[in-house]
């Protein structure tokens, strides 16, 4: 299998791997030879580090204010930050996520929602309180606080890169695993066919605010999960976008039926990250061909042409 960097070519590359000669989709440092994909036709990272004096994209924390939170039950918190409007206009890219530093931990949190207002960008974030992490990220995320953010980074989503604008869209999501989809919500919704939500863990007040807009199918996955997946099953994928906002458990299953999809549906990247920059290696993940790589750069599995 090969593998496809989520940055290349954007404005994070080259980054450190190019540095280190680990950069996946460019084999110069490793080989001396492009192993470039057929057809490839956009910056080639070597020749952009080449050109540049070996200068790489450095990632550097910003520090936005929590404008306002909101708590939508004793567990799930939505806050925002004031942040540039460039930054904003970043996080409406699918699939956008920031990693929340917090002492010593770092937390990767979904963009909800985006907007620019008044020459200033506003971030919305939501999170669930699960574990020591998110409960530190409670206290601090208090009205006028100060976060470190890093990002945003745009790996959040498996395959975000085949979403086809203006086709129709199918949606499966459970509980907060549907916030990529409310950040996509505002330019997709006149595409939407089916909506299943298992409203697991949302309240009745944040599916109003949120998702008030739209026709909605109340699901239970525990239950319809497996008539929900014969119907991706039975979808034509050529021209439809599949969105399947669950936790890993239901996307497992759902890949276990259908697994010739699995470069065809849009899910969540559950890998762990820590860094989201391929440095500490948290999130490797090593295919059957033993291969390993770092799940917060590269999502794309894409077989070579023989
Ligand atoms: S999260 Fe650190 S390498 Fe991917």
């Amino acid at each position: 299998m090969s593998y496809v960097c989520k940055d290349r070519g954007t404005e994070s590359c080259p980054c450190i791997l190019m540095e280190t000669g680990q950069c996946y989709t460019c084999s110069i440092f490793k080989t001396g030879k492009c192993d470039c994909l057929p057809g490839w036709q956009g910056v080639c990272p070597f020749a952009e580090y080449y050109q540049t004096d070996e200068k790489i994209f450095e990632v550097k924390p910003k520090t936005f204010e929590v404008i306002e939170r909101k708590d939508y039950s004793d567990k799930l918190k939505v806050f925002t930050l004031e942040t540039s409007a460039g930054f904003a206009l970043k996080c409406k890219e699918m699939g956008t996520f920031l990693m929340i530093h917090i002492q010593s931990v770092s937390l990767p949190l979904s963009v909800v929602q985006s907007h620019i207002a008044g020459g200033k960008g506003y971030v919305q974030l939501a999170f669930y309180i699960t574990g020591p992490k998110t409960k530190r990220l409670n206290e601090a995320c208090v009205e006028g606080s100060m976060l470190e953010v890093e990002g945003p980074f745009t790996n959040g989503l498996i395959n975000s890169e085949l979403f086809m604008y203006g086709k129709p869209t199918m949606v499966v999501a459970k509980g907060i695993a549907i916030m990529p989809f409310i950040n996509q919500k505002d330019r997709i919704k006149d595409y939407l066919m089916h909506v299943y939500l298992d409203a697991d863990k949302l309240t009745d007040e944040f599916v109003r605010d949120y998702l008030g807009d739209i026709a909605l199918f109340t699901a239970d996955l525990r239950c319809d999960g497996a008539s929900i997946i014969k119907e991706i099953v039975n979808t034509d994928m050529t021209g439809t976008n599949v969105l399947f906002m669950t936790s890993p458990y239901y996307v497992n299953q759902l890949l276990k039926v259908c697994g010739n999809l699995t470069s065809k549906i849009i899910y969540p990247n559950h890998s762990n990250m820590c860094c989201g920059r391929g440095v500490c290696g948290a999130c490797s993940f090593t295919d059957e061909d033993g291969i390993t790589v770092k799940r917060c750069k590269c999502n794309s599995e894409i077989k070579k042409e023989a």
